[in-house]
């Protein structure tokens, strides 16, 4: 399904104004992708430090193609002469063309060793339903499974956010020397680890209601089971950098998660939050939307997001939320992005295979939980819903895409 993403920077009044451009948001909206993300890029806020270099991420979450090692456009904005609408920027305002002569080709038992993380072994062991595993911990159900499947998606879909960054781990000019970081619901901490490496300054902290993180970690790298909708125990004003990305059906009151991140962070630091748009967009008509099974079952996705409480239209809200809470600078950012490899430009088909393959891997785990528990239907008839809905987007043939 699609993602798109979102950031922000906290910038208290009475802050020292940054030197770079501040902040970058990309959220909901229509997108329109192809050559993209280097079209607006103004004043290059091109400090090496904060921008991680392909050399120093992971190598196997860069094996699809060389990418290049730029900075993602930003564009620069003061707090005093920037409109909100000037903010949000479509980053690849073009049509994806399509590759013509493309043929189709074709809860982990691990706790981690923080000393603050204190789990209960009902909470390592987790919640099985429909032969899917998930977070026994928490105040709200989280509507995905936290099992293998979804982990190694998590994985999948990391790799397709570098390369739709340009090897970026996240948007915001934050400090060169961080000293703390926040990653809530980290996942497997993979975005937390390559922070870490990047960053050797900062004390990275993930946070999730599943301690699914791997043991051995960066020194400077920890994990901790926490609920985001619980009240936040960190000192405040102590992180350069709250990040989240993708709390799918993770967080409901977001205006109290955005009052957290902005108590957490110090003067200048910054929130970005990421989020996929799932719904779904096809541009030649390749694919008839009214009729398709993939289509009906984004629909029902919204409607089980909207029963549990976590809308998947939240994002559009999440740029007034963020002056709400007090942050300055907000920009949004939105990107389109292929379902498939199906797109011409090479960059594009390797996102479009990496959003394929998360999407094979988590489509069930999107709907699963809501299907059965908020409409209360049989998991097996999901199945059948899904099996016709994989056969369209893995068809090259049909140039969907989605907005992150
Ligand atoms: C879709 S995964 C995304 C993981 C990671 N942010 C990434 O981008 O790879 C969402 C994660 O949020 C966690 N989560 C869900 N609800 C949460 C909550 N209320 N507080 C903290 N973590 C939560 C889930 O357990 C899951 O690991």
């Amino acid at each position: 399904m699609t993602r798109h993403r979102l950031v922000m920077s906290q910038n208290t009044a009475n802050q020292q104004p940054p030197e770079e451009p501040i902040l970058v948001q990309k959220s909901t909206a229509q997108v329109h992708a192809a050559q993209e993300l280097e079209i607006q890029e103004p004043s290059t806020h091109q400090s090496t430090a904060q921008q991680p270099s392909p050399s120093a991420l992971s190598n196997q979450q860069l094996t699809m193609e060389a990418l290049a090692n730029q900075v993602t456009g930003c564009t620069a904005t003061s707090q005093q002469s920037t409109s909100p609408d000037s903010r949000q920027q479509i980053v690849n305002n073009q049509n994806i063309d399509a590759d013509e002569d493309f043929q189709d080709e074709a809860y982990a038992s691990s706790v981690n060793s923080s000393s603050l993380t204190s789990i209960a072994s009902d909470v390592r062991r987790g919640v099985e339903e429909n032969g899917r595993l998930y977070p026994s911990y928490g105040r709200n159900t989280y509507g995905m499974p936290v099992d293998e499947q979804e982990l190694d998606r998590n994985d999948l879909q990391h790799a397709k956010f570098l390369l739709l960054l340009r090897d970026r781990l996240c948007l915001a000019p934050i400090d060169p020397s961080p000293t703390r970081i926040l990653d809530v619901g980290t996942g497997t901490g993979i975005w937390a680890m390559d922070m870490g490496d990047v960053f050797p300054s900062a004390e990275v902290i993930g946070t999730d209601i599943a301690p699914v993180q791997p043991t051995w970690v960066p020194p400077n790298v920890q994990f901790v089971v926490e609920d985001a909708e619980d009240d936040w125990t960190f000192t405040p004003g102590t992180f350069n950098l709250v990040f989240g990305r993708e709390l799918f059906m993770a967080i409901r009151d977001w205006p109290r998660f955005m009052s957290q991140a902005h108590t957490a962070l110090k003067p200048g630091g910054w929130l970005e939050l990421s989020a996929s748009y799932p719904r779904t967009h096809c541009d030649d008509g390749s694919l008839d939307l009214k009729t398709s099974f993939y289509a009906q079952s984004v629909e029902i996705y919204y409607e089980i997001a909207a029963a549990m409480g976590t809308s998947l239209e939240a994002p559009r809200s999440w740029a007034q939320q963020m002056r709400d809470a007090g942050f300055v600078d907000v920009r949004e950012r939105i990107f389109k992005m292929p379902m498939g490899p199906w797109a011409k430009d090479k960059r594009l088909k390797s996102i479009g295979v990496f959003e394929l393959a998360q999407l094979n891997a988590g489509y069930e785990g999107y709907l699963l939980r809501g299907w059965t528990q908020a409409l209360n239907r049989a998991a097996d008839d999901l199945r059948i819903l899904i099996s016709e809905g994989r056969l369209e987007v893995n068809n090259p043939r049909h140039h969907t895409y989605c907005h992150l």
